[in-house]
């Protein structure tokens, strides 16, 4: 697999550093033939990497922006893998746009804090509806946590998304397991991740 980006693809520095930490968590926790949904594949990156190092899941990339999923497409097609399905478009804000499913997990990175409070909120109406019973929903990112000091670089963060859109920011992540749980998700796992990230994992009752 190259790291060269292909004609139309899109390559972020963070993905590079955070790809593989996030394959390491991801790969025991999904069953072997899972069908995945990625809400919000961006560049395409993650997409790529995890099809290729989970060979046995089946992973369809979304985002709700046509550009991103330009670059999707041209990753994809550079890398041949069988188990990469073509990009679809979904707003998770926007129930219509969401494939039927079912799905065994739902991978969300590096979304809630980029997008409006609605995103998240049809992310989890979302995921409840096409996640299979004991299917699980994996978010990755930063996160504000109730009894844990926010890294310095985490709250500059946090300023520099609310200056570009005051609807953006870290999240609570006390929030979001209250809004997970109100659509039946269940929270089942905090995981901590390198550079003050966590993956937070909610499992859809069997
Ligand atoms: C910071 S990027 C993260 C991309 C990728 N997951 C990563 O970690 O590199 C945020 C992504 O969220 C997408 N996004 C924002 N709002 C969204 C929404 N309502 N539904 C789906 N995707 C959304 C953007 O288009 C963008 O690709």
């Amino acid at each position: 697999m190259t790291d060269t980006p292909p004609d139309g693809a899109r390559s972020s520095p963070s993905t590079a550093r955070n790809r593989q930490p996030i394959l390491q968590e991801l790969g025991p926790r999904l069953p072997d033939g899972a069908r995945v949904l990625e809400v919000a594949s961006g560049a395409g990156e993650h997409a790529l990497f995890l099809a290729a190092g989970l060979p046995s899941v089946k992973w369809q990339p979304t985002d709700c922006d046509p550009e991103t999923l330009e670059s999707i497409e041209a990753w994809r097609a550079s890398a041949g893998l069988s188990n990469l399905a073509a990009a679809i478009r979904l707003d998770a804000a926007d129930p219509n746009s969401w494939p039927d499913g079912p799905f065994e997990a739902v991978v969300c990175i590096n979304m809630i804090h980029i997008a409006p409070w609605v995103a998240t909120q049809g992310l989890m109406a979302g995921a409840a509806r096409v996640l299979t019973h004991g299917g699980q929903l994996f978010l990755y990112g930063p996160y504000l946590e109730a009894g844990i000091a926010t890294a310095p670089s985490n709250l500059a963060f946090d300023q520099s998304l609310k200056s570009r859109n005051p609807a953006w920011g870290l999240r609570d992540l006390d929030r979001v397991k209250a809004l997970a749980s109100a659509h039946d998700l269940a929270f089942a796992e905090r995981i901590s991740m390198p550079a003050n990230n966590v993956i937070v994992v909610f499992e859809k009752p069997g």
